[in-house]
């Protein structure tokens, strides 16, 4: 809530770090006159402002869309990964979410995969040579199929879609005591496996994305549910046991016989 002026004045701890190979540190700002309209990112920005005009070094933090679909954002806000409100990305975050007079703590993400670039901008390509390993389809579908000619149920159709919803922020890694990625890695999967496309691939697929994720450093899952409740995009638990069940079917037949044993062909 804002002042009788109608802005806020705020107390920022931010972290600082050179580079990952650097140790880092908070340090105090004062962020004043903040409107409560402003998104997090905005007030980010009037910080910022200030600091350049003051010839000091900007705070670096990732942004792009600014519209909750790119996925760069990425800011731990007092403890939460996107900040205080449920399925929503810290460019999404409007200032009146918090208080005249509070005291921010701002972090990049946490996790020894996604090595600080600098502050609070955090290196994430692990998330891409993860993709590279198999999340796509590299067989002939041929042309563009005339709609609705290959039947899918809704409820296939929509759960798809959900997966294919993440926007590889990787608040899911920030949020988990294992820093596991695995709600990322089984989005990226069930999106492609629960479609006709991706079936060819399907258990190649799983195996090598799976086993980058693990070469990349993340931890393994303990089903503590942390990753769900951050998500911005509401990606669920489901998608994790969908992936260990296409891996596991994957590990213990040759490829070949895992459809007959799933489907009964
Ligand atoms: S699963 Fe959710 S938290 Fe994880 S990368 Fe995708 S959108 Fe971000
Ligand atoms: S800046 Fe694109 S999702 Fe936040």
């Amino acid at each position: 809530m804002s002042n009788a002026n109608g802005t806020m004045n705020l107390t920022l701890k931010v972290w600082r770090q050179p580079n990952a190979q650097t140790a880092g540190k908070f340090v105090t700002y004062k962020a004043e006159n903040i409107s409560p309209d402003m998104s997090f990112l905005e007030m980010l920005d009037v910080v910022n402002e200030s600091l350049i005009h003051g010839k000091q070094d900007p705070i670096h933090f990732d942004h792009d869309c600014r519209e909750g679909i790119c996925g760069m954002c990425s800011l731990y806000i007092n403890g939460r990964p996107h900040g205080p409100k449920r399925a929503i990305t810290t460019c999404q975050l409007h200032m009146r979410s918090f208080s005249d007079g509070e005291t921010i703590t701002i972090e990049p993400w946490r996790a020894t995969a996604f090595p600080v670039i600098k502050d609070l901008a955090v290196d994430r390509s692990a998330f891409d040579r993860i993709q590279q390993t198999g999340g796509y389809i590299s067989v002939n579908t041929g042309g563009v199929p005339d709609a609705n000619e290959i039947a899918i149920p809704k409820v296939i159709a929509d759960e798809a879609f959900n997966s294919a919803t993440c926007i590889g922020c990787g608040a899911c890694v920030a949020a988990c005591k294992n820093a596991s990625a695995m709600l990322f890695v089984s989005a990226k999967i069930n999106q492609l496996a629960l479609l006709p496309q991706g079936q060819p691939e399907r258990y190649r697929r799983v195996q090598s994305m799976v086993a980058k994720m693990d070469e990349e450093g993340f931890g393994n899952c303990t089903n503590t549910g942390a990753c769900e409740a951050e998500c911005p995009k509401e990606i669920t638990l489901t998608n994790i046991a969908h992936m260990n069940y296409d891996f596991f079917s994957a590990k213990l037949f040759r490829e070949e016989e895992v459809h007959e044993v799933q489907h009964g062909a």
